[in-house]
């Protein structure tokens, strides 16, 4: 890995939109306006690139989220977003869409800021997935309705009867730190769909874009209260809105940790729950594949985002007589996946998001090589002046006990192993708490379907990994989580469903 020596990770400077936005009074967007917060505490936003702290954001009080909520409220009870014409909101959502692109390039550039992905990544696939979730979920405004239903046990005629979808009230929405803008827009968008009022919380770590969306949201023309945007920590912030009895529905995506805290906090005024948790991903590859053109995908799959992605295909299964050669064949890739800082051109991967990722990373690191494991790539930091990067990392030797493979290490660390045929890997990929994503490498069409339908996993990707389409429900099974977000399903979460019995 010469080439990552020689790199330079200095992180370059701010353009002047990204320095005046930086600069701004830290504030919260709650009733379609910045308002102060009603104390002086603050956040401070670190580029992980340089670990410099390069502005603040607000650290909400209880009095903040007490407004927010009540914004919202008051919001959804005058019906002043879910009475309009559906035209008229399918427009609004649509006119919040054509912003994020006008200002696709400067949001892009706060996200590789706050987060350390590099601008690249960003303006590819993060502003882009963040536009299609609003898109894709404006027509449902218009589009979603119920159904006339016969009764079973009553002669027919005799009652009229009908299902209605109407909003589930007032949100609360509670994102983390590796997409974001996306998961901002991920979340927003059905609940505008449907009707609903909403509160959105960025993760303390990166807090910028969302922010930016407060912007937006208000130049879109969006009625005052329906979208509030509030920034501040988890354990105080975040937990007094999951407990506000003014709240309908929680929509949280984080650690399958915080998942569990508030399901069962949100048990006692019997809020709607849905909850996007971690993963352990698996990914097999068969032995027919051509692992040339195999081995770079399912590199893809862990080192994109630094691995700090929920479906990161941790865990690979190759097939012992291809092991070796898929582990050569992603080691090709050290120098394409370098870490490097988030606006350097070149940069296809860059820091962790925080010190304290990069501890618990390198943490697990160690682990694994006391444990026994046997350093394939990586395995270590390179040289920078500051800043959060972990070399891309494969282990090998490894055995289901270690806390490497058993636990979500949420960095670019992949552990191998070998595995002799299709029932026994189906069984190793099931060995996990969770069932969030599984990636399947092969060119034997009946080989693919019967992992498919083996692996007990929300989504599974044939001869891909980690793609995502807001028209396609993600979710997943057992610890990583409850409900299903996109697709109609994700609106779905976000409806009560009326039956309406009228007796002729
Ligand atoms: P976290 O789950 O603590 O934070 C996610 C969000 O939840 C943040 O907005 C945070 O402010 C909020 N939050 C934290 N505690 C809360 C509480 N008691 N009530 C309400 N909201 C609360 O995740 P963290 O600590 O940043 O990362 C820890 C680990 O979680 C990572 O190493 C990774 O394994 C996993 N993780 C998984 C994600 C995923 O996409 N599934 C995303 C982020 C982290
Ligand atoms: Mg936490």
């Amino acid at each position: 890995m010469n080439e990552v020596t020689t790199i330079d990770r200095t992180q370059r400077s701010y353009s002047k939109a990204a320095q005046a936005f930086l600069d701004r009074k830290p504030q919260l967007f709650i009733n379609g306006e910045w308002i102060d917060s009603s104390h002086d505490a603050v956040i401070d936003v670190e580029d992980p690139s340089s670990g410099k702290i390069v502005g603040h954001v607000v650290d909400a009080s209880d009095r903040d989220v007490d407004r927010a909520v009540a914004a919202a409220r008051a919001a959804f009870d005058d019906n002043r977003w879910y009475g309009l014409p559906p035209i008229e909101r399918e427009r609004t959502m649509h006119r919040l869409a054509d912003l994020l692109e006008r200002e696709a390039d400067l949001l892009a550039e706060l996200e590789a800021i706050d987060n350390g992905k590099p601008k690249g990544m960003a303006g590819a696939v993060d502003v882009p997935g963040a536009v299609s979730q609003i898109r894709f979920m404006a027509g449902w405004a218009s589009k979603s309705g119920g159904q006339t239903l016969a009764p079973y046990t009553m002669p027919t005629g005799s009652v009229f009867s009908y299902t209605v979808k109407e909003p589930v009230g007032v949100c609360v929405q509670i994102v983390p730190w590796n997409f974001p803008l996306l998961m901002a827009c991920l979340k927003i968008a059905p609940a505008l769909a449907a009707g609903c009022c909403t509160v959105l919380k960025p993760a303390e770590q990166t807090s910028l874009t969302a922010l930016k969306l407060a912007d937006l949201v208000q130049e879109a023309g969006f009625p005052a209260g329906v979208v509030n945007i509030i920034t501040g920590n988890g354990h105080t912030a975040g937990d007094r809105m999951v407990k506000h009895p003014d709240v309908d529905k929680i929509a949280f995506t984080g650690s399958t940790e915080i998942g569990k805290v508030i399901n069962k906090n949100a048990t006692d005024t019997m809020k709607r729950v849905t909850l996007e948790l971690g993963g352990k991903s698996p990914v097999v590859v068969m032995p027919d594949v051509d692992v040339e053109a195999t081995a770079p995908g399912v590199a893809g799959g862990i080192f994109f985002n630094a691995g700090q992605v929920c479906v990161a295909g941790s865990r690979l299964f190759a097939h012992k007589s291809i092991f070796d050669d898929v582990l050569e064949g992603m080691s090709q890739t050290a120098g394409f996946w370098a870490p490097r800082a988030s606006l350097d051109p070149d940069a296809h991967m860059g820091p962790l998001v925080s010190e304290e990722q990069y501890n618990r990373v390198m943490g697990y690191i160690d682990a694994g090589k006391r444990d026994g494991a046997s350093v394939v790539m990586g395995g270590d930091s390179p040289a920078s002046d500051g800043g959060y990067y972990v070399n891309p990392t494969i282990l090998a030797d490894v055995n289901p006990q270690m806390s490497v493979v058993r636990e979500e290490i949420f960095g670019p660390v992949v552990v191998a192993q070998r595995f002799d045929d299709l029932d026994e890997v189906a069984k190793m990929a099931n060995d996990t708490c969770y069932g969030l994503g599984a990636g399947v490498w092969t060119r034997d069409v009946s080989a693919l379907h019967r992992l498919a339908s083996k692996i007990k996993s929300g989504t599974v990707w044939g001869n891909c990994h980690g793609v995502i389409d807001t028209a396609l429900p993600f979710g997943g099974y057992k610890e990583s989580g409850i409900g299903r977000e996109q697709g109609i399903q994700g609106l779905d979460a976000y409806q009560e469903t009326k039956t309406v019995i009228v007796q002729l």
